[in-house]
């Protein structure tokens, strides 16, 4: 058949997600979802406030009940606050609205790959500048280079590691254009960007409820920005983008955070006792503070320990890009357990 697409779109391969899997009996260690549920008031919730009614009707275009709730959650107004439909949402609309043909996106690298899928849906330009020190310092390159866009993803996907809030800062001051910094998984880390919202208009800070507050099915994110940045965002964004469902679901989990605090304390104390048990092994394991790992075997290419768990019924992430590496998602202890277990009989 004749193709209909733009070339960009007739060209590309498109964003590769991780295998999904409702499979009994499957260890699922390759998407960065939370092992344990949600808080129960999220279920309750759901249950006690859903009506017909509201089902027939169009939800809160701006997700307001939920702003308010995250009002007091963060200490951020209301209207520095955009919901989105997951952060991946939010993400498309930040290309979408800042990055015309042939601008520039710079972003350190290796990092998220999705923010390269929707640079070429923009036909823009990117510029992937490796990270300094075991991706612990940001490239002077992206500290000075001019762009329309810059995103610093921290903790970084799929390192784990952290760049320092005094390095953000650095980019922060020296570009005269917004930069994104990606939070999905800073619940897990010792530091956030937030403090510096009040002083940069240029910073617009990403959160998600996918990874933190296990509700990675019901799509929420958030953007924290100055309200002249959300207010623009919100022209090119769907009028009804987060469903009642997932607004009801957030308002529910953000109401409970103690829950989710106590949920990450131990993702956190399994992630230290997991990451030395592989450093034993002889694995290069990267310092987190995600909920997963970043692991190398020096010397390896990995597809054959990713294929033989995976035929263990274990499912960690293993990316063509980064042959020598695999990067696990931190599950329950004894999740990890089994995962050291079959781990060390493939190796053998
Ligand atoms: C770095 C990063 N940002 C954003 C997202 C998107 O999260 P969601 O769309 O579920 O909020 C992910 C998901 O894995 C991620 O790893």
């Amino acid at each position: 058949m004749k193709s209909y697409f733009r070339k960009i779109i007739e060209n590309m391969t498109g964003y590769i997600p991780g295998e999904q899997t409702g499979e009994k009996g499957v260890v699922k260690l390759n998407t960065n979802e939370n092992p344990y549920p949600p808080s129960p008031r999220v279920l309750e919730q759901i249950r006690a406030r859903l009506s017909e009614r509201e089902l027939a009707l169009y939800p809160p275009p701006l997700s307001d009940p939920l702003r308010v709730v995250a009002q007091k959650t963060y200490g951020i107004p209301a209207d520095w606050i955009l919901v989105g439909n997951g952060s991946d949402e939010l993400l498309n609309l930040i290309f979408r609205v800042f990055l015309d043909k042939e601008d520039r996106v710079l972003y350190p690298y290796p990092t998220y790959t999705l923010y390269r899928t929707l640079a070429l849906l923009q036909e823009a330009h990117y510029q992937e500048i490796p990270f300094e020190e075991n991706y612990q310092l940001l490239p002077e390159e992206l500290v000075q280079g001019e762009a329309k866009l810059k995103i610093i993803c921290n903790p970084n996907s799929p390192t784990g590691t952290v760049v320092s809030i005094s390095e953000v800062e650095k980019v922060l001051a020296a570009s005269a254009c917004p930069v994104v910094v990606d939070e999905a998984y800073v619940d897990f880390a010792e530091e956030n960007c937030l403090s510096l919202l009040k002083k940069y208009p240029n910073l617009l800070i990403l959160r998600t409820l996918s990874k933190s507050f296990a509700l990675a099915g019901a799509r929420v994110g958030f953007l924290f920005a100055w309200p002249e940045m959300t207010q623009g965002i919100i022209k090119a964004k769907d009028s009804y983008n987060v469903g009642i469902m997932p607004q009801i679901a957030a308002q529910a989990a953000l109401e409970d955070i103690e829950y989710t605090r106590a949920r990450v304390e131990q993702i956190k104390k399994t992630r230290s006792w997991f990451s030395s048990e592989l450093a034993k092994m002889g694995f290069v394991v990267y310092p987190s503070q995600a909920n997963f790992v970043w692991v190398q075997l020096p010397g390896s290419s990995l597809g054959f320990l990713y294929q033989g768990l995976k035929e263990r019924n274990i499912l960690v992430r293993y990316f063509s890009e980064w042959p020598d590496a695999l990067r696990i998602t931190i599950g329950r202890e004894e999740d990890m357990k089994l995962l050291l277990e079959e781990m060390l009989e493939i190796l053998k």
